[in-house]
């Protein structure tokens, strides 16, 4: 998401009349920036203390995200080199805070920022984001999203649909429909009514040149039937599904305020594995949260190896300050969460090998994004997010071709052209 963000926020300058030309001769610099974990968050502070010692000079430093929105004024305390401070809700405003000094902006007007953008995209590669839902009301115990994004809030179906359009015309073909806790999306309809997360998907397949849908993230409370059947019917809908589930251990998952069991999970990965078999699954996990036992952390092994994760990301626990996890008892050693989290991705690299393996011998259909190592290669993506990369003269960015899959390695896969499917 911060991804888009950082787009929005190129657009929105150069509708402005600033353009882009490479961090060096900048007049402005805007740092977006991630309070998800203390490493992302300390990255920042290193990155003025960069710019301001940049030859010729320093530029004006904008500090965007969510430690903007987590720290306000005190970023200005902190850092004097900066000059604007914005959070993820306000940067429409940018235009109007570069006017003046030392400005802070942290309100959270979400449906106008969207509204305040400009209507056109400028060019894209054959992927792209679109924010459809941001914010979170779950309140997992570590997470800072729900203050620093601020509650669920999910764009109306038009305007979503009016992007796609707009992306598809800067040349998208796979949108990749964004949100914090994206299927609870409950979007307005122009004449009345809403629209879950299945039902956008249903219409903004219907957009010419769009070809692929993902979307993401989920959570395993708000996975609905609806959904599910879009994953059978809708021929765009990716058979790739990112469903976090953090931990493996009940104990553990209650004192997350997951609100959802291993159990549970484990029934409803089932359940959609039988309903659309062959779908790719995909998870976070984190180690090391307060309290978390040798037990506990094998639980969360297990539970790896019995879904069969296509691929999964895994971090070390980190306190965020004004989350409830931040003061419980047991915070977890820095060298026990480095050797679990080792372990873990371990594991997690073997079933994403597994994974791979299994697919020598599908064909699949597979989209060129760009080009690869070799000359005359390129790299593309199966339908299950796999990197795919072929060789052959007659492809180009862009198509849509029949791929057999010949060769897996740990994070790719050898392809061979069969027939073009879709030209780009
Ligand atoms: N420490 C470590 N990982 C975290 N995540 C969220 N908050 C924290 C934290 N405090 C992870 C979760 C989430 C992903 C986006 O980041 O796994 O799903
Ligand atoms: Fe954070 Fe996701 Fe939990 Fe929301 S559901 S609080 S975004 S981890």
């Amino acid at each position: 998401m911060n991804a888009y963000d950082a787009e929005r926020i190129g657009e929105l300058l150069e509708a402005e009349g600033m353009v882009a030309e490479g961090i060096e001769g900048a007049d402005v610099v805007v740092l977006n920036t991630c309070h998800i974990r203390e490493k992302a968050a300390e990255k920042v502070y290193s990155d003025i203390g960069r710019l301001r010692a940049r030859d010729g000079g320093a530029p004006r430093i904008v500090v965007a995200g969510c430690v903007a929105q987590a720290e306000g004024a005190e970023v200005l305390r902190r850092a004097p080199a900066v000059d604007v401070v914005v959070g993820p809700q306000a940067y429409h405003r940018l235009p109007e805070l570069l006017k003046g000094h030392r400005m802070v902006d942290t309100d959270m007007p979400v449906v106008p920022k969207f509204d305040a953008l400009p209507t056109r995209r400028r060019s894209v590669g054959t992927n792209a984001f679109l924010t459809v839902q941001e914010g979170c009301d779950k309140f997992c115990t570590f997470c800072v999203v729900p203050y620093t994004r601020g509650g669920e809030v999910s764009r109306p179906v038009g305007a979503v649909l009016a992007e796609a359009r707009a992306l598809a015309d800067a040349g998208a073909r796979e949108l990749t429909l964004l949100g914090q806790n994206v299927n609870a999306y409950h979007g307005d309809e122009d004449g009345g009514g809403t629209l879950d997360l299945a039902g956008l998907i249903r219409r903004v397949a219907q957009v010419p040149g769009i070809a692929r849908i993902r979307y993401t993230t989920s959570h395993p409370r708000d996975m609905t039937q609806a959904l599910i059947d879009a994953h059978r019917e809708v021929p765009q809908l990716m058979p790739y599904l990112h469903l976090p589930v953090q931990a493996g251990s009940d104990p553990l998952l209650r004192r997350m305020n997951r609100a959802h069991t291993r159990d549970s999970y484990m029934a409803q990965i089932a359940d959609i594995q039988h309903q659309v078999p062959g779908i790719a699954i995909s998870g976070d996990f984190i180690v090391g949260f307060p309290g978390e036992t040798d037990a506990d952390f094998d639980a969360t092994l297990s539970l790896v190896r019995e879904v069969g994760y296509a691929q999964a990301y895994s971090f070390k626990y980190s306190p965020r300050p004004g989350t409830p996890a931040a003061t419980m008892a047991g915070q977890v050693p820095e060298d026990v969460k480095d050797a679990r989290l080792a372990e873990l991705q371990r594991v997690i690299g073997e079933g994403a090998i597994a994974f791979n393996r299994a697919s020598v011998g599908k064909t699949c259909d597979v989209l060129f994004e760009r080009a690869g190592r070799r000359p005359g290669q390129l790299i593309g993506k199966s339908p299950w997010l796999q990197s795919v990369f072929v060789s052959d003269a007659s492809l180009k960015i862009g198509d849509i071709a029949q791929v057999e899959l010949v060769d897996a390695q740990p994070n790719s896969l050898e392809g061979r052209l069969v027939t073009l499917a879709q030209a780009a």
